[in-house]
């Protein structure tokens, strides 16, 4: 019977009115929450200009008041329907109709005024007002509750402009004891159904409920209805509203995440693609390049509607984007390529991106991506597309870190805060779409909203803030909520600190600062089936050979070394090794030699010790080696060596190019066992014991080159 009545309640006796010019995104969450609580509200002003002025940097606000008195006036006679008029841009509910008729009940007055604790346009009213015990003392008229009569005596007063302050004029009426008594008005002073944030910040905290979330005023011990993000606290609202009332909670994950999607195929036939231009920005030297470029040639989207505008500010990198452009020129509809030689800065640069998606009109979104996201997910674009909002990005994180593409908070000075859920959303224990006050590296942008919010040029060179924080103080200006996603897998954030652009192949050096790019590039792919399928062979006894690099490796580390290019010349006389004499010599490169034997042996560690331990159990490598190296044989300078143990416990023999492509003949010849291996593979390795039952030796190489990579371990 209860809730009949209080379904009575709502249907006839409370009507929400508030004002709202635009639809901006916070508008539409207003709604979202008031649809969600069954409020009837009532839109004022909705498509006129606003006049009212820049309300949150200064006074002004004079037309709601206007637009109130002018809807209310028709409503005076209603004398038991109470009337909600609040905000609508930055507030959300948190509880329905049923609780804020009951709490009005109590408060035993006939109009209720939201309440804060600082003092707004006029701090010299202060002294006028009644002192509270407890509570705080100011009038706020973003939220206000009353009777429809008395509400209509209120706004009938007003005869100012649009322009002048709203909550001045509230405010003189309540300061007037005649008035305020006759009106019988008071303030919500302990936010039982107003909590305004400015000021308030620390007090108010999330509470989970089964599948709702409200929010929790701890200085009152009360559970605010209406919550308004007044004054600069818009971004709490934002985070506040990532989860109230129903946006997100423990038990049903992401309710609204699937709401106003962007229909991408339709029966299985695709729609109409729209046109994207993609923003490459490559500002600094930047490990993997190619493969960055790769994963844009493999994203699963037509490439007839992809433009690309390529800064790259960095000469080191031409080459790479000179082989890209060669080998894709004709793939997507366009690829422009502003180079360093322009000498433009990382503002002027990504504001000519934007600006090039802004003046064509048929550029539907603008996809800004740095070279340093590994996107590994092929659908990103389709996602972020459908999931239609003015400004999102997908999750990218710093593989096993905390570090990733956006923050949770801002702090008062607008940089880096974090914030409660931070961690749970980089490492996808709560998993949604997210509106957050900052993100870089990667996003998508509609055009229409380049073209309109975010119309004005130079977005990107405001002031002295970095590029990307510039985007987003635009965007939260102009009320365009910026969204992150961690509803999928997308990629990763790689790092650019530490590469040392000075050797022939970088990436090679990145096997610490970047162990997965470094393994997908180098490592074979089929190199894990070792252990979980026993992929590997044993042509001679207790030869064991398997692949571990990919030709990419191979090629690389060949360059690598022929890049160097003092090769030993396979004499006995050798001042690189203790002793200065080495009885069975080749023609070879250490890895010492070229600065690469720390990250060597940093490999062996990490993909051969795992091996060694599946054939020789029991056996625990050190994973050490003083002796690294490729040795190069021709028929021109050194063909074969002669048989020999080597100084190891064991050794690893990788060959690094092709037998019948790049040479021929070549092999190794176990004596012991009078077995050969003479077709070897390019990747693979063999691993062997060093002393004792291994004598071996190199058969002669007929023709062309042969390379392989040895490592005596555990000498
Ligand atoms: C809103 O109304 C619908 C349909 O009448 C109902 O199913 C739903 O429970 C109501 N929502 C709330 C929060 O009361
Ligand atoms: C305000 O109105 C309530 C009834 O709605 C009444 O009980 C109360 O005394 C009034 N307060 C003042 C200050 O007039
Ligand atoms: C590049 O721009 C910077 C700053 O605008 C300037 O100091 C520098 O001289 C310019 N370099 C060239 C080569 O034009
Ligand atoms: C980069 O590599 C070169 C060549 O190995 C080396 O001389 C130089 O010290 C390295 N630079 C840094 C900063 O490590
Ligand atoms: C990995 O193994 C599969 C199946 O045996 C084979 O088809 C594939 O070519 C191998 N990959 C490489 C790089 O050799
Ligand atoms: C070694 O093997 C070859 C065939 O692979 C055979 O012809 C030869 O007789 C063998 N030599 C010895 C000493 O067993
Ligand atoms: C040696 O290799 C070259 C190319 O690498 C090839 O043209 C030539 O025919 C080869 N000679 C023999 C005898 O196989």
């Amino acid at each position: 019977a209860d809730s009949c009545f209080a379904y009575a309640m709502m249907e006839n006796k409370l009507l929400i009115l508030t004002v709202a010019t635009e639809k901006t995104d916070g508008f539409n969450r207003f709604m979202q929450s008031a649809a969600y609580f069954n409020y009837t509200v009532k839109v004022l002003g909705m498509g006129e200009a606003w006049k009212g002025g820049n309300v949150g940097h200064s006074i002004g606000g004079g037309q709601k008041v206007r637009l109130l008195k002018d809807a209310v006036k028709d409503l005076a006679d209603q004398e038991d329907l109470v009337i909600l008029s609040v905000d609508s841009y930055d507030l959300i509910f948190a509880g329905g109709p049923e609780e804020i008729l009951k709490k009005f009940q109590q408060a035993n007055h006939k109009v209720l005024f939201a309440a804060e604790g600082l003092i707004w346009p006029d701090k010299r009213l202060a002294d006028k007002y009644p002192s509270v015990r407890s509570g705080k003392r100011f009038l706020n008229s973003g939220g206000m509750i009353g009777y429809a009569p008395y509400i209509n005596r209120i706004v009938s007063k007003w005869n100012l402009d649009d322009n002048d302050d709203d909550q001045l004029f509230y405010t003189k009426i309540y300061l007037d004891p005649l008035q305020r008594e006759s009106l019988n008005m008071t303030l919500d002073h302990k936010c039982q159904i107003f909590q305004n944030l400015n000021g308030a910040v620390d007090e108010v905290l999330l509470k989970f409920g089964t599948g709702r979330v409200r929010v929790r005023n701890t200085l009152y011990d009360s559970l605010p209805v209406v919550v308004h993000g007044n004054g600069n606290t818009k971004m709490y609202l934002n985070y506040l509203g990532n989860y109230v009332p129903n946006a997100w909670s423990y038990e049903q994950g992401c309710s609204h995440c699937d709401d106003d999607l962007v229909e991408l195929s339709h029966g299985g036939a695709p729609c109409r693609r729209k046109d994207v231009l993609i923003g490459v920005f490559i500002e600094q030297p930047t490990p993997f390049l190619p493969e960055f470029f790769q994963r844009l040639l493999t994203l699963d989207y037509p490439k007839d509607k992809l433009k690309v505008f390529v800064h790259n500010n960095e000469v080191y990198h031409e080459k790479h984007i000179q082989r890209f452009w060669e080998e894709n020129r004709n793939v997507f509809k366009s690829f422009k390529v502003v180079g360093p030689e322009e000498n433009l800065s990382q503002g002027e640069a990504r504001n000519m991106g934007m600006d090039i998606c802004r003046q064509d009109a048929t550029c539907d979104y603008y996809f800004s991506i740095d070279s340093d996201v590994m996107l590994t997910n092929r659908q990103t674009i389709k996602l972020l597309i459908e999931q239609n909002r003015k400004i999102i990005g997908p999750l990218v994180t710093r593989h096993s870190k905390l570090w990733s593409n956006f923050w949770g908070a801002l702090s008062l000075d607008g940089y880096y805060a974090r914030s409660e859920d931070y961690i749970d959303i980089v490492q996808r224990k709560r998993v949604g779409v997210w509106n957050i006050p900052y993100m870089a590296h990667v996003y998508l942008v509609k055009g229409s909203v380049l073209r309109n919010e975010l119309k004005e040029r130079n977005c990107f060179v405001l002031e002295k803030l970095d590029s990307d924080m510039a985007l987003c103080r635009s965007a939260r200006e102009m009320g365009v909520f910026m969204y992150i996603t961690n509803r999928h897998d997308f990629g990763r954030l790689i790092s650019t600190a530490n590469y040392n652009i000075s050797h022939y192949n970088n990436d090679l050096w990145q096997i610490y600062e970047n162990p997965v790019d470094w393994k997908e590039k180098y490592i074979h792919q089929n190199y894990t089936e070792i252990f979980t399928a026993n992929y590997m062979e044993e042509p001679c006894p207790d030869v064991f050979w398997f692949p571990v690099l990919t030709e990419t490796a191979c090629d690389e580390i060949v360059e690598e070394m022929e890049h160097y290019g003092s090769w030993s010349g396979g004499r006995h006389e050798d001042k690189r090794i203790s002793g200065g004499y080495e009885t069975v010599p080749t023609d070879d490169i250490h890895m010492k030699q070229i600065g690469f034997d720390k990250e060597w042996l940093h490999f062996i560690r990490e993909f051969i010790s795992p091996v060694t331990l599946k054939v020789f159990a029991g056996y625990y490598t050190k994973g050490y080696a003083v002796m690294n190296f490729v040795v190069k044989y021709t028929p021109e300078r050194q063909a074969y060596l002669r048989p020999h143990h080597d100084s190891s416990t064991f050794t690893i023999n990788i060959a690094l190019n092709n037998k019948d492509v790049d040479f021929q003949g070549g092999g190794c010849r176990f004596h012991r066992y009078n077995c050969s291996i003479d077709s070897p593979r390019k990747g693979w390795s063999f691993m062997h014991p060093g002393r004792l039952t291994h004598l071996h030796e190199g058969l002669p190489t007929t023709n062309g080159t042969r390379y392989i990579l040895v490592s005596f371990i555990d000498p």
